[in-house]
């Protein structure tokens, strides 16, 4: 059958009539659940990680999510990435039940703030200081306040393929259309006023070189390059050489230079990627994984960056805000969290390795022995699965026209009981033995095959 009748038959949801029917059968009362949110609920969380069919979670232990019908899937959403331990590891469970006999805010600053500062402090190559906040936007956008205030610059540097949050300052995005190696600006999402792309940031393209002329050309005007280093949309760990080519540059060019390890920190390795590629930036940021499963973010850099947040030694005093910057549960669990990554990592970061490449390794195999255009990217345990003609060096390389064939992938997944959101990354925790890894490659197996029984690969 040709790909654009195959396209419109899965747009008309005639493909995967069999999975669609068992899921509808299972999950009555999510159904019920969605029609009565649908009433008030504006959005429920970002398009791009829905899923492909609704599904209320109820409970979730270890490896596993409940729904609210009772049906168990094994979880690779990781909480978008957070749970590095699993759900409801105990050790945090009893930091915050201890926390929540204590009381759970009090806008005034509690010890176990100072507590946890500590341990980012001594896991962060970079950080001389540490500053809490909500979320990985928060510190995202705090970083690009501090750098502008400590340098006196405005630009921003991001790259092709980033995400930095959903602040105006990190919405602006390449447009796909443009020229690889001299990207222009565009926006994800409407309602950023144009000088954000404008004036104040510079579109550089990721793991090519012209990026480091494109630096030279502008260092009077950029404050900061920043970047992930491992993009969640394009997970790898061959990205060494050209993070240490980028540092180098900025340095030369007296253009800060930050790591957003708000996806990375703590999961790649217990120090980040930081630890992993052994680079230290001017600053990073941090968020996920950092407050066990409670929103977080973080700041950490250099101490005379770092000083922009309280005005110390004449550095020009930023504004940062929050109610709940700080505040004593997310402290607490952590700092439960934290703690056990640090004292187990010799053996929680190789076990994620050994059992992400594993996965990935036999997945791959499958997927190349039966000719099917897809495999995973993977970064330690987290992963993307890429349908794709040719090599992947940026996300741009993902196009389009397989976004289709994904989502339906995703949903025989479910169907096989394995969850992961529509088009986004995936994670795998030290909760997940070998065993449910075994059950998800099985999964995934299962779910090419009947992509291929309808005639969709
Ligand atoms: C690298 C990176 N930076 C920033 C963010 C934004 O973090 P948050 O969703 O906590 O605002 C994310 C979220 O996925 C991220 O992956």
């Amino acid at each position: 059958m040709d790909k654009e009748r195959t396209k419109q038959l899965i747009k008309d949801g005639e493909k995967s009539q069999a999975v669609r029917r068992k899921l509808i059968a299972r999950t009555p009362k999510s159904a019920e659940i969605r029609f009565q949110g649908e009433q008030a609920l504006g959005q429920e969380i970002v398009g791009t990680v829905s899923l492909p069919h609704p599904i209320y979670v109820d409970s979730a232990e270890g490896p596993c999510l409940t729904d609210v019908d009772g049906n168990e899937y094994i979880d690779l959403t990781g909480g978008f990435g957070p749970m590095v331990l699993g759900n409801k590891p105990s050790v945090v469970e009893e930091a915050l039940h201890e926390q929540v006999r204590k009381g759970w805010h009090f806008g005034i600053p509690s010890a176990p703030q100072q507590h946890l500062a500590n341990i980012v402090k001594e896991a962060s190559p970079c950080a001389d200081h540490v500053v809490f906040c909500n979320s990985g936007s928060e510190a995202t956008m705090f970083a690009i306040r501090a750098a502008r205030a400590f340098s006196g610059k405005q630009k921003v540097g991001l790259f092709d393929g980033s995400y930095h949050g959903a602040h105006d300052y990190a919405l602006v995005k390449v447009d796909s259309k443009s020229d690889r190696s001299r990207p222009a600006a565009t926006f994800l999402g409407a309602g950023v006023p144009s000088v954000v792309a404008d004036d104040l940031t510079v579109t550089l393209p990721y793991r090519n070189e012209t990026a480091f002329e494109i630096i030279r050309e502008q260092k009077d005007e950029l404050a900061l390059v920043m970047i992930e280093p491992v993009q969640s949309s394009n997970p790898r760990l061959d990205s060494g050489e050209f993070l240490h080519g980028l540092k180098k540059v900025c340095e030369e060019c007296n253009v800060l230079f930050m790591l957003d390890e708000v996806i990375t920190g703590f999961r790649i390795e217990y120090g980040g990627c930081q630890s992993y590629y052994d680079i230290k930036p001017d600053l990073a940021t941090y968020g996920k994984a950092v407050g066990g499963g409670l929103p977080i973010g973080a700041i950490a850099g250099r101490e005379d960056i770092m000083n922009t947040f309280s005005g110390k030694d004449g550095a020009p005093y930023i504004f940062t805000g929050g109610t709940f910057s700080g505040n004593p549960l997310t402290m607490a669990a952590g700092v439960a969290a934290t703690t056990y990554m640090r004292d187990h990592q010799a053996e929680i970061y190789p076990y994620l390795m050994k059992q992400g490449n594993r996965f990935a390794t036999q997945v791959n195999d499958f997927c190349a022995s039966l000719r099917i255009p897809a495999r995973v990217m993977i970064a330690g345990s987290m992963f993307y699965m890429v349908f794709a003609d040719g090599a992947v060096n940026s996300s741009r390389d993902i196009t389009d026209a397989w976004k289709t064939v994904e989502q339906e992938f995703y949903l025989h997944l479910l169907g096989h009981d394995v969850m992961v959101p529509g088009i986004h990354i995936a994670f795998l925790s030290y909760a997940h033995r070998p065993e449910h890894v075994d059950a998800v490659i099985d999964a995934y197996r299962h779910s090419f095959e009947d992509l291929r029984s309808d005639g969709i690969v």
